[in-house]
């Protein structure tokens, strides 16, 4: 299942950067965005994922996220965050270096025990203000209609999440740009690859020359430009790289 030729460029690797989306999440039960009975087939993304939904209800919009945090904290990291936290310390003992940028939200990696983690989506975990921008996490002070606000200001909360139309956070996407630029493999493990900036990442890496590995069940829009394509579910497909490199 896993070409030969890719574990020869993993092995030789100096710096891997592995970008990572809903699919590694998958098998632990979180359900992505657009396979057929995705997030986005049963949600509206305008309502819930988008300052202009927030402001029109934002109610709604912080007892949606409050269900996904719950999703979230009821399940467990699956075989491929696991074989991802195998890989990050199969390289740095070789002294390489290993960047995993994730768009999940999830924090599933974090829990893992990956390290060097580059969240460019943000997290489920934190609030943030809407106004002043400071990061709030825990017990939240209400105004009057009960809805969350800022300790220092006073400007409403909002989940600490990128939504549509939105800026990455600044230092997090420089820092996942480079990481791109400097891997001698990319691999994008279980993302569509249609949300950019984040998809322009594997094409970065591949005009600096780096090889290309995808791990998804089926075909995306990155896939005509990838070296390898394993058609696989992560947590079968990871494990099998991680313990083919240990064994060498
Ligand atoms: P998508 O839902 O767009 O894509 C998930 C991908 O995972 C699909 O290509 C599936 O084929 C693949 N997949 C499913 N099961 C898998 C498995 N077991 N192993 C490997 N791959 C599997 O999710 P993302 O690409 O992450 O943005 O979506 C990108 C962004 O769109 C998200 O970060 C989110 C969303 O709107 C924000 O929340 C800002």
């Amino acid at each position: 299942m896993i070409p030969a030729d890719a574990l020869t460029r993993l092995k030789s690797a100096r710096s891997i950067a592995v970008l990572t989306g809903a699919g590694v999440s998958a098998e632990s039960g979180v359900a992505t965005f657009r396979d057929p009975d995705g997030i986005w087939a049963r949600f509206s993304p305008t309502e819930l994922a988008s300052m202009d939904g927030f402001m029109a209800n934002p109610q709604r919009v912080l007892d949606w996220y409050a269900h996904r945090r719950a999703v979230v904290d009821a399940v467990e990291p699956n075989a491929g965050h696991t074989a991802l936290v195998a890989l990050e310390r199969w390289i740095t003992q070789r002294d390489g270096t290993f960047t995993l940028i994730t768009q999940n939200v999830d924090r599933l990696h974090q829990r893992a025990g990956s390290r060097n983690v580059l969240e460019v989506h943000g997290n489920l975990v934190e609030d943030r203000c809407s106004v002043c921008e400071e990061i709030h996490k825990g017990e939240q002070q209400l105004d009057a209609a009960g809805l969350p606000v800022c300790t220092t200001c006073g400007g409403r909360l909002r989940p600490n999440v990128v939504w549509f139309g939105e800026d990455l956070p600044r230092d997090v996407w420089d820092a996942s740009e480079r990481a791109a630029r400097d891997a001698d493999v990319f691999m994008s493990i279980g993302t569509s690859s249609v949300v950019w900036p984040a998809a322009g990442l594997a094409h970065t890496a591949r005009s600096r020359g780096a090889a290309i590995i995808e791990v998804n069940p089926t075909s995306t829009d990155l896939t005509p430009d990838v070296t390898w394509h394993i058609a696989a579910p992560s947590g079968t497909a990871l494990p099998l790289i991680v313990a083919a490199l240990e064994a060498a």
